[in-house]
């Protein structure tokens, strides 16, 4: 049985994808601080799955405590999702980020090696490809200059992945650059859960549809696009998912070193579909206003899905009505987030 140890799998993304390696025959180990999560989502799973995950609180960055993880697990693979990920945080304590981000990364890579474990699966973010109006991204588009500490932790530990794979032939490393994740499991058990006012897009809609939020502020609708408003990639958290058991399996069957992959749907939908997508939805309106621009946004973001289809097999299958329709029956079901 192949065993992957998830880091950071408590979160948002990781818990999908725990169910999805689950559900394709993978053992699963969980490793997570919670700093961003809730203990609560281990009930959720087993819920979901019939199956208790087995779980480590630990912070990646303390390499004696993951040392034991690596000791009392026979590991095959890691996908590592453990990390920082809010931008306007990044830009307030640089210092955490980059200490957070880089040093689980570090920890990780060097258990790897003493482990003997070959295969890497990281969570990159199409931010890499920083302020470049030139769409759809390809993996071949030349990485930009990222505009927040966040954008630069994924920049640099991609760099470090590179640099690793180099100096060890054995090494097997997959980059996958997410686009927008939205949406949630189908059985609205788990979901995203950001703590405080959420800064993006899907969380802060759904908010407003259940009142919590008296409204959405649109950033901007002067933009170059069809309506006005930004064009972004959203994908479904659980094709997202699909896409690391592809990327698990990819490295099971090539060669070392380090393959990049888009995971996005190719797909723009502007900022003002989106609210229309999830007002059919919820079945009411979403109350919003027009506001100024938002420091540092793009006008259009969208992947080219070519590769990861070619070399993957990797195709979103969900729209964006399957990802409102999900985010709302999370959102619902769970008005204030997981409680512990
Ligand atoms: P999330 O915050 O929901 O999940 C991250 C998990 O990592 C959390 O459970 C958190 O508690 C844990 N964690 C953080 N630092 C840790 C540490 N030092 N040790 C152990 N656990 C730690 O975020 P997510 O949306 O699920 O994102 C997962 C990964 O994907 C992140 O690396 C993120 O940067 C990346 N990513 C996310 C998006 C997005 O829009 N959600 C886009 C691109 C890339
Ligand atoms: N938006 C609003 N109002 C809001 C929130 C967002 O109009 O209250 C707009 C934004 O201006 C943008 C779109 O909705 O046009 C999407 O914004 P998000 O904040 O949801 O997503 P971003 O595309 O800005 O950023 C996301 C992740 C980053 C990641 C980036 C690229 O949050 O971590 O995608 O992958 F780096």
């Amino acid at each position: 049985m192949h065993t992957v140890l998830v880091t950071g799998g408590m979160g948002f993304i990781g818990s999908h994808t725990v169910i999805a390696l689950h559900e394709n025959g993978f053992e699963v180990v969980i490793a997570d601080n919670l700093v961003n999560s809730k203990l609560e989502v281990l009930n959720r799973l087993e819920l979901i799955t019939g199956k208790r995950f087995k779980f480590y609180k630990v912070d990646c960055c303390d390499k004696e405590a993951m040392r034991k993880v690596f000791e009392e697990n026979s590991i095959d693979s890691v996908i590592h999702f453990a990390g920082l990920k809010a931008v306007g945080e990044s830009v307030q304590i640089p210092l955490e980020y980059y200490s957070n981000n880089i040093n689980s990364m570090l920890t990780v890579l060097e258990l790897m090696r003493e482990y003997k474990v070959s295969k890497l699966v990281f969570s990159s973010s199409a931010t890499v490809y920083g302020q470049s109006e030139d769409v759809p991204f390809t993996e071949e588009s030349p990485l930009g200059f990222c505009t927040n500490p966040y954008g630069w932790t994924k920049w640099m530990i991609e760099q470090i992945l590179r640099d690793c794979a180099k100096a060890d032939p054995s090494l097997s490393i997959v980059l996958l650059r997410y686009f927008n994740p939205v949406g949630a499991h189908s059985s609205g058990l788990i979901g995203e859960d950001p703590k405080g006012i959420p800064n993006n897009l899907f969380p802060y809609i759904s908010k407003v549809a259940t009142g919590a939020l008296e409204r959405l502020t649109i950033h901007g609708d002067d933009y170059d696009t069809p309506d006005g408003t930004c064009l972004r990639d959203y994908i479904h958290v659980c094709d997202l998912a699909d896409g690391h058991v592809k990327a698990i399996r990819y490295m099971d069957d090539h060669e070392s070193g380090v393959e990049v992959f888009n995971l996005g749907t190719g797909k723009g939908t502007s900022v003002k579909e989106a609210v229309a997508a999830f007002e059919k939805a919820c079945g009411h309106k979403i109350p919003n206003v027009i506001g100024p621009r938002r420091a540092g946004d793009l006008p259009v973001c969208y992947a080219s899905t070519d590769k990861a289809e070619r070399v993957l097999g990797f195709k979103a299958t969900r729209d964006i009505d399957d990802m409102c329709a999900s985010c709302w029956n999370w959102q619902e079901k769970n008005p204030n987030g997981l409680q512990d």
